[in-house]
């Protein structure tokens, strides 16, 4: 604690120091050198701030749409330096460090492990960098550690709302969705990452939905898909091995589950003739919007890749810069200071376009 107070007075004293003689602390892309000084501490900066993203892993369908949503609304506002986490959090922890040491203006953080999110602001804080957060939320407790410290994101419980209602609204115009015509929907469950907040929470509003609708369940077998096609493929073979023409509904916590569960069922002859699996998935990604035209997928919640991008490099940027961001200079509502909240929406073949 008292190396932290040392460092954090050193760094106001610097920030001070160089915005009284305008110096330029950076060692930035940006080589104006009479600019005043990129540091956070400075307010006013005319100069394009560095922002450090760091990405759980490039190797996600949604998150690679992120990902290219920063890129392409970080033009003119920003100067992105966007790295791989590789699912690991010492990698991202040493990705977090290496941001420090190249004295980014900000940071940018899709977190691996939520809970890790502590030590991370920890590092910002000392170093006086403030810290979006995106897709993974913080504990609240952490959030709390530093007021310059945000989250963008989505709320799990409402894709787990909507993707219930999908399949409420399917089960209520189709009859002959109840198979076995015993009154209870029985389906399976595909989950995402354990722990993550979207797999918990989309898991239990789902259902939620469908029983608050005054539909009965009975729950065949879930399982974790870690948000993986192929693995989404393996799991829903086994479900259809144990549980077979049971099944009555497929509820996965994202789109590339979904699609892997689409790919087991049309291994066993469903989709073609009468016979038919609603299944139902999230994120609205270019793939799952084919599935829905094609008829394969019955509906999905779109994960606003876009605004979650757009909302998260912006505010990135104005902290970066000093600035207290307003829903004026963000473009989106500002929630108790730290939370920027991206709407969902229920998608089906009859509204792609809102999905693409
Ligand atoms: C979720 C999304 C998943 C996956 C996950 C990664 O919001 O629905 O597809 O990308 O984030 O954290
Ligand atoms: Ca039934």
């Amino acid at each position: 604690m008292k190396k932290l107070t040392s460092v954090l007075l050193a760094s106001a004293l610097l920030g001070a120091a160089l915005a009284g003689c305008g110096g330029n602390n950076n060692n930035s892309a940006n080589t104006a050198t009479n600019a005043p000084a990129g540091n956070t501490a400075n307010s006013g900066s005319t100069k394009t701030p560095k922002v450090g993203v760091a990405i759980y892993k490039f190797d996600d369908t949604f998150m690679t749409g992120v990902r290219n949503a920063i890129d392409t609304a970080a033009k003119g506002i920003a100067t992105v330096d966007i790295v791989d986490s590789q699912n690991s959090q010492p990698t991202q922890n040493d990705k977090v460090d290496l941001f420090v040491t190249k004295k980014y203006d900000g940071m940018l953080i899709n977190p691996v492990d939520r809970t890790a999110a502590g030590v991370i602001i920890d590092k910002a804080k000392a170093a006086n960098i403030p810290v979006v957060f995106l897709n993974r939320e913080p504990l609240p407790e952490d959030m709390k550690k530093w007021d310059k410290v945000y989250y963008v994101g989505a709320k799990a419980e409402e894709s787990g709302t909507m993707s219930g209602q999908l399949i409420v609204d399917y089960w209520k115009a189709h009859p002959e969705a109840d198979k076995n015509g015993d009154g209870v929907l029985q389906y399976v469950m595909l989950k995402g990452e354990p722990g993550h907040q979207d797999a918990e929470l989309r898991t239990t509003y789902s259902i939620q939905a469908i029983e608050d609708a005054g539909i009965k369940v009975e729950k065949l077998a879930e399982d974790t898909a870690m948000w993986d096609r192929v693995k989404g493929q393996e799991k829903m073979a086994a479900f259809l091995g144990s549980h077979g023409d049971k099944i009555e509904a497929v509820l996965a916590n994202n789109d590339d589950m979904a699609l892997g569960a689409i790919e087991a069922l049309k291994a066993q002859g469903y989709f073609t003739g009468d016979k038919y699996m609603p299944v139902v998935g999230v994120d609205a990604t270019a793939p799952a919007v084919q599935a829905l035209q094609d008829g394969t997928m019955l509906g999905t919640v779109l994960n606003d890749a876009n605004n979650q991008g757009k909302a998260a490099i912006v505010l990135a940027s104005l902290l970066a810069k000093g600035e207290t961001p307003t829903k004026e200079n963000v473009g989106f509502d500002v929630t108790d200071n730290q939370y920027v909240w991206i709407s969902y929406k229920m998608i089906t073949k009859d509204n792609v376009a809102d999905a693409q």
